[in-house]
Order: structure tokens, then C-alpha cells, then sequence
């Protein structure tokens, strides 16, 4: 497997099975839409630019299997990306790529993958180009010291194509010496702090530390928190955020604490489309997520469960949105394509 997450390798999509990790690095190779519809549901794979991508070769794997005579059957290969794009429903990068992919089924399976392997490179620039501007606006916001960092879920190459948003953003600041520790949340119920983004730091060689969810308000009251840095899943018109459930938790207290909060993320995440985040779909999950884990039951037989995938922060209590653009929006406020310069007035 080269530097990127997610590759075509001989007509099938290969990745990592995030399921497996940090314990067994497994290969998956996804070959049928039905398997690509498994592995985003399963969180095989996972994140809103991975999901996007996988989305798109799932597009791409339907016209290969409904090509008859070099003619692609446009019908069932929109059915199929129906298909996909409903396999999780809040973020938005999923629906937003399969539609590119469809957009060549006019000009043939080969350009339909070109244009999901052009979505891969692509996905990596973005990935640097947004972690970057969001390392100069940590570092603007909280000068002259080498700073402790908060973050949750996992946004690294795990999530994207390659580098990550967030943790993109550690990354550079780590580069630059500019991190004394990242406290990473384990974020229940399936843990993609604790197992991915443990995973992705310590392979960076980056200072971390694993708290549990609960205790990342009382990190902050206590002074061990600079900043928090984020990804997301839909931001919507007015700034709102969608990201893991307990993003919404953390912006709160990170607002009591006067802290900055800031998400990264491509402009892909951003949905004109949809005006406030009460609009938004949030994925509810099986309720076994929540009463055990590994197998193991940790509840009594038949508990009713509340299981959103994720939470909806709204855009005044976010500091700043940073895309590959530069700061798009800060307080809520949208600040143009690339306002980076005007952040000095946060
Ligand atoms: O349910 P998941 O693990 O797919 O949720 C992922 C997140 O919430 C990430 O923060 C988001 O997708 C951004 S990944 C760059």
C-alpha cells in the first residue's frame, strides 16, 4: 500500500480495515458495491473524506459491473449510487462524491475512474493546504509557547485520503515545535481516539496522552488545554458544525474556559444546501455499540439505548472553520473564501 489510505489496486478498492486496528494492520479489498456499502457501514471504513472516496470507487466498481458491450447501463449504475450514498446519512462528503463520479458515466468507466483517483491527490493536497492555514491560526491565537492540544475521533490519514484535517494540523504543528501534548478523547462508543488516533500519533511521534470523554472538561478547568482542533462531517450555510457525538460537549466547555475551538476540514464538508444544522440527518446507531463492547455485555439484556453518531455544534460557539481556503468562517460569521488575514480580529 503506498502513502495513501485508500488505492486501486488490480479493479478493487484497497485500505486498511480500520475495525482491526491498532492491533492487526489488515488489508481490505472491496470489489463489489455491496462490500463497499458493508465497509462504510461497518466503519471498515471511516471519516468523511474516506467515506467520499470509497463512495466514489463504489461508483466506479458499479460501471465496470454494468458494462455491456463497452456500453455503461446509466440507469442501474444511478441505482447503485443511491445505493452508496445512502450507507451513512450526515456526512455530507459521501453524497457529494458519489455525484462527482456519476458526473463522467456520459464518458466511460475509465474516466469514471480517473475521476475517483483525481478525487485521491486531490483530497491529500486539500488535507495539507487546510492543516497548514489551521497551524497558522492556532499559532496566531496562541503565540509564543508550545502549546497542549485537545482533539476527538480520528481526522488523520486513516480518515482521508492522506495527512488528515485535525490531526493534519498537529501534525504541522508538531513539525514546526510547536506541541507540547495532544490529549486525545477516546471517543465512545467504538473508540476511534483511543485505537486510531493513538495509532496515527505515536506512528507520527507525536506526545499524546488518552483521557476518557467525561474528562476533557475538567482538563480544561484545570488549565492542561490551549486549543481544541476538530474535523467535521457537514458544515452547513450559518457555520453549523456536525462532527462525532461529543464535539458539541467539548465546544461548550471549551467556550466556558474562553478556549479556542477550531475545526478543519475540506470545503467538500461544507453544504451550501442545507441552512442550519437542525436540518441535518444524524445517524443513529445499533444499540449494542453502546451496551458492550468487544463482545463483551457491560449492561443489562434489553436496556434502551440513545445513540447518535454524531452532534450538531452550532456556529457561535465555533472560533473559526479552516478549509483548505484559509479561515471561512470565525464566530459564525462567514468571512469570504479566504479570510485568514481578517482572523487577527478574533
Ligand atoms: O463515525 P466516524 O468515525 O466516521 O466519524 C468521523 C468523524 O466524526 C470525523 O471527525 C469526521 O468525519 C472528520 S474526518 C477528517
Amino acid at each position: 500500500m503506498d502513502d495513501s489510505s485508500l488505492t486501486w489496486v488490480d479493479g478493487a478498492l484497497t485500505t486498511i480495515d480500520q475495525r482491526g486496528l491498532p492491533h492487526e494492520a489488515r488489508e481490505l479489498r472491496l470489489s463489489t458495491v455491496d462490500e463497499v456499502i458493508e465497509a462504510i457501514r461497518t466503519l471498515a471504513v471511516r471519516g468523511a473524506p474516506a467515506i467520499g472516496i470509497a463512495g466514489a470507487f463504489g461508483v466506479v466498481i458499479a460501471a465496470r459491473a454494468h458494462t455491456v458491450d463497452g456500453a455503461i447501463d446509466t440507469a442501474r449504475v444511478e441505482a447503485e449510487a443511491e445505493r452508496i450514498a445512502a450507507a451513512r446519512p450526515t456526512a455530507v462528503n459521501l453524497a457529494w462524491a458519489v455525484r462527482r463520479v456519476l458526473t463522467k458515466v456520459g464518458a466511460g468507466a475509465q474516466a469514471m475512474l480517473d475521476e475517483a483517483l483525481a478525487m485521491v491527490a486531490e483530497d491529500s493536497r486539500v488535507n495539507r493546504a487546510a492543516a497548514t492555514h489551521a497551524a497558522d491560526l492556532v499559532q496566531r491565537l496562541r503565540p509564543g509557547r508550545p502549546l497542549r492540544l485537545l482533539t476527538h475521533c480520528n481526522t488523520g490519514r486513516l480518515a482521508t485520503s492522506a495527512f488528515g484535517t485535525a490531526i493534519g494540523a498537529l501534525r504541522v504543528l508538531a513539525e514546526r515545535g510547536a506541541v507540547t501534548e495532544v490529549l486525545i478523547d477516546e471517543t465512545r462508543p467504538l473508540l476511534q481516539g483511543a485505537r486510531l488516533t493513538a495509532w496515527e500519533l505515536a506512528e507520527a511521534g507525536i506526545p499524546h496522552r488518552l483521557t476518557i470523554d467525561s474528562a476533557a472538561a475538567w482538563a480544561m478547568a484545570t488549565g492542561q488545554v490551549d486549543c481544541v482542533l476538530v474535523g467535521a462531517d457537514r458544515i452547513t450555510a450559518n457555520g453549523d458544525v456536525a462532527n462525532k457525538i461529543g464535539t458539541y460537549g467539548l465546544a461548550l466547555a471549551a467556550r466556558h474556559h474562553g478556549i479556542p475551538f477550531i475545526v478543519v476540514a475540506p470545503e467538500s464538508t461544507r453544504d451550501p444546501n442545507t441552512a442550519t444544522g437542525g436540518q441535518i440527518v444524524v445517524e443513529q446507531r445499533a444499540a449494542d455499540e453502546v451496551t458492550g463492547f468487544g463482545g463483551v455485555s457491560t449492561a443489562p439484556s434489553g436496556t434502551e439505548v440513545f445513540n447518535p453518531a454524531f452532534d450538531v455544534t452550532p456556529a457561535e460557539l465555533v472560533t473559526a472553520v479552516v478549509t483548505e481556503c484559509g479561515v471561512v468562517y470565525s464566530n459564525g460569521e462567514s468571512r469570504g473564501d479566504n479570510a485568514s488575514r481578517d482572523i487577527a480580529a478574533i
